[in-house]
């Protein structure tokens, strides 16, 4: 396997890992948390173990070989010559995402990148937001997904030539605010998400990302990542605040939106927690829902077949309701789970034990020793790996046409390895458990919702033959990306104006 070298290191960047290896070995013990030495790929830096590699190789390409070669659990080099354990055994993920969860929490470098997801107080705030998600409030949110994937179809109509379209339910049914990007100029968080989805990494935020498990002061250097970070939180901040104002008065139609939902049930928090809530919301779930919508764009426009099958199942459906997406439409549910299997949004989950603890394993391991061994003890402090990317890829779990979009494989036998997967249809895309995404029905709805109208009147085909220049750029969330553009570039025609 080439595994590409990443942009080289320019002085200052050298100089800081050389500072940083100091003052590691100066305050920190050597620890090694494993019990027992697992199997896994040789270092190919003390300094940044795989983590730099991870910047610019898909995390499936890599854990799928990895996984052929040591099994469903294995020990993964990280920065500083620390290791993780990569795991890909179901028994043990049931055991972190849902018998122990509470032993396990979010490494501080990670926690310090994306502090909205991480809640001191996790099961009291996860109850605040509840009462958002229940089915009552999704079958209404599903008429606001319809309404505005008809307003994009009339936009869409309108400005055939000169398509300024984007897709906003999310803004609508999630917060009662219109993001302004189906009748106007883009949403600032739009913009700021593709740019950052496009721009080059430069060496000190490879360094940052690289290192920052190990040396969460990182984060706080003036990279273009925390520039990035920094405008997308202050934007944020404007719409929660515009939000919150907004959600004192009356919806459309008496209809309450999403974080209204939330909020009524959180009158015991401080009003700073309300803007937090709204953050964490627009956060987890506008990227991973509008690039999935892109996803499922790209691979429809690269198989005609399905593409015509979904409009024969769609065109029985002249006004499609919250029931015919949940149950009638077959072949699209189909699709929206293909999609969502071979695009995740979230490419990796990491957690560390606070305590010792035994993993239990579905099937045996082999040890560096040779020693065969059905549970893996661990001391606290161990990082675990769990890489959904490869979990939702993976040959060995999926079979030999794991990687082709083929959204038949739904409607038939799942293969045995597939079917251990205690996650929603066998998927990890989500995540599971008490800790898993609290948005998957309502992010499935708008997806059924907006692919639905778009199919029933448009085509969609790939700009260049097979879409050979559309690339996967890791951005916020992986996105597709034509070679010089900042977005996903399509050859749409509305049905019937031929
Ligand atoms: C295709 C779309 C989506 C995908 C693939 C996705 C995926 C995920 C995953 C994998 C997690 C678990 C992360 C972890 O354990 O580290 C998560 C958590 C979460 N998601 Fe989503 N998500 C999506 C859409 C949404 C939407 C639309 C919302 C809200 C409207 C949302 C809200 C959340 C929240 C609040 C959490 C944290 C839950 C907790 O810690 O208890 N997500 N999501």
């Amino acid at each position: 396997m080439h595994i590409p070298d990443v942009t080289a290191d320019n002085a200052v960047a050298s100089a800081l890992a050389e500072w940083m290896i100091v003052a590691y070995d100066a305050y920190m013990p050597t620890c090694s948390h494993t019990r027992i030495k697992l199997r896994g790929p040789p270092r190919p830096s003390w300094l940044y173990g795989y983590n730099k590699i991870f910047l610019t190789t898909p995390s499936a390409q890599l854990h799928e070989t990895w996984q052929a070669k040591y099994g469903d659990a294995y020990s993964l080099p990280v920065a500083v010559g620390e290791t993780r354990i990569a795991l890909l055994d179901p028994k043990a993920l049931v055991w972190v995402f849902s018998s122990n969860v509470y032993n396990y929490v979010r490494p501080v470098g990670q926690s310090k990148l994306v502090a909205s997801l991480v809640w001191d107080d996790h099961k009291r705030i996860r109850k605040t937001m509840m009462p958002g998600f229940t089915p009552a409030a999704l079958r209404s949110f599903t008429t606001v997904f319809l309404e505005e994937a008809y307003h994009v179809k009339d936009a869409w109509s309108t400005m055939f030539s000169e398509q300024k379209g984007g897709l906003d339910s999310i803004g609508k049914a999630g917060f009662g605010h219109d993001f302004a990007s189906v009748t106007g100029e883009k949403p600032l968080i739009q913009k700021l998400l593709d740019s950052f989805g496009t721009s080059r990494q430069s060496p000190i935020t490879a360094l940052v990302l690289s290192l920052v498990h190990a040396f969460p002061i990182l984060v706080d250097l003036p990279t273009k990542r925390k520039v990035f970070r920094d405008k997308l939180r202050m934007a944020m901040m404007g719409i929660a605040t515009d939000i919150l104002e907004e959600s004192h008065k009356v919806g459309e139609e008496g209809r309450k939106s999403l974080i209204e939902n939330v909020l009524s049930r959180s009158t015991s928090f401080p009003p700073i927690h309300h803007s937090w809530q709204i953050n964490t919301i627009m956060f987890a779930g506008y990227d991973t829902t509008s690039t999935t919508l892109l996803w499922a764009l790209h691979e429809l426009s690269l198989n005609p077949t399905a593409q015509s099958k979904l409009r024969e199942e769609l065109s029985q459906f002249h006004e499609p309701t919250y029931d015919h997406l949940r149950e009638k439409m077959v072949y699209l549910d189909a699709v929206v789970k293909e999609v969502l299997r071979l695009h995740p949004s979230i490419v990796e989950i990491y957690w560390n034990a606070i305590k010792d603890d035994v993993l239990p394993l579905a099937r045996p391991i082999t040890t560096a020793s040779g020693e065969q061994i059905s549970q893996i003890p661990i001391k606290g402090g161990q990082g675990i790996t769990v890489p959904i990317e490869a979990l939702v890829r993976s040959p060995a779990i999926w079979g030999e046409d794991s990687h082709e979009f083929r959204p038949e494989r739904w409607n038939e036998h799942l293969p045995e390895r597939v079917r251990e997967f205690h996650a929603w249809s066998n998927l990890w895309t989500f995540g599971d458990g008490p800790r898993g995404c609290i948005g998957r029905t309502f992010a499935i709805a708008e997806l059924k919702a907006v692919i639905c109208i778009l199919i029933q009147n448009f085509t969609f085909e790939p700009l260049t033959p097979g879409g050979k220049d559309v690339r996967r750029v890791p951005g916020v969330t992986p996105r597709p990306v034509n070679d010089g553009s900042h977005g996903l570039k399509l050859r749409v025609s509305q049905i019937g104006m031929d």
